[in-house]
């Protein structure tokens, strides 16, 4: 099934955007990133991904502040993670849980992998995002301190409602977008529709490099009428 959903997705976008909105990689860069795993070599694996390459100026600075906000979290949820996960190091993190997920089984696999060697409780699943019953079905029960959502909001419609984020059973939620959609790109008109729906629960938010970051606070969904 999943097989046909990347199919499609062949006919339907730009192959170069392929595994920058989707985790799938071509033969050549997974055999790239095998042997730098095989080689331990982790954080030259980071700037094969369009997103950690654009962070890894700011990745040290990016967690510090979000951090700073939120507290040093013991357990997280990485939603969409892509390659999120191989930035582990310039988290300032010594004990994690950590709960990695995306559509990509290249991405969950390379994830898997690197937890594995770098003996960090973790763990990458596969999982659709767009289908919230999937969601509730993994997420629900999984509670952590702060769940990451990093570039993913812009790119699908659907499934990003109030019911997905009552589902995250994490007092933080970190949203990110890239900050350089432009305003007539449908990606755009996602991110005005996100700050209209969780404008109540934004705790703080901030541009950092090439990403507009809105820390969010769910118990501020006790204090307003949002849920109503
Ligand atoms: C732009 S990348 C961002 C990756 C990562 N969050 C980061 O910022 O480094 C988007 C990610 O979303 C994942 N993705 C796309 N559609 C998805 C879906 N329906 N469910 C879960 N993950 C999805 C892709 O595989 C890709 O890893």
């Amino acid at each position: 099934m999943m097989k046909n959903y990347i199919d499609k997705l062949f006919f339907r976008f730009n192959k170069n955007k392929l595994d920058e909105i989707y985790g799938v990689y071509n033969k050549q860069k997974i055999k790239k990133i095998n042997l730098l795993l095989n080689m331990g070599r982790f954080e030259e694996i980071l700037p094969l991904n369009k997103s950690t390459q654009d962070r890894l100026p700011y990745y040290l600075q990016f967690f510090k502040k979000i951090f700073a906000i939120t507290g040093k979290p013991n357990s997280i949820i990485d939603l969409a993670c892509g390659l999120n996960p191989l930035a582990f190091p310039f988290m300032g993190l010594e004990k994690i849980n950590y709960l990695a997920m995306d559509i990509s089984p290249d991405s969950v696999r390379v994830v898997n992998q690197y937890f594995k060697k770098n003996r960090i409780k973790g763990k990458a699943k596969i999982i659709d995002l767009r289908k919230a019953i999937d969601l509730r079905k993994n997420i629900f029960l999984v509670k952590a301190d702060i769940c990451f959502l990093f570039e993913f909001i812009d790119l699908v419609g659907l499934a990003v409602d109030k019911k997905m984020f009552e589902s995250i059973n994490c007092p933080w939620i970190v949203v990110t977008f890239p900050r350089t959609i432009k305003q007539d790109d449908l990606r755009f008109q996602r991110k005005i529709d996100f700050e209209d729906s969780f404008d109540k629960i934004i705790f703080r938010s901030f541009l950092l490099g090439k990403e507009k970051v809105y820390i969010l606070n769910k118990n501020l969904y006790k204090q307003t009428t949002i849920l109503a």
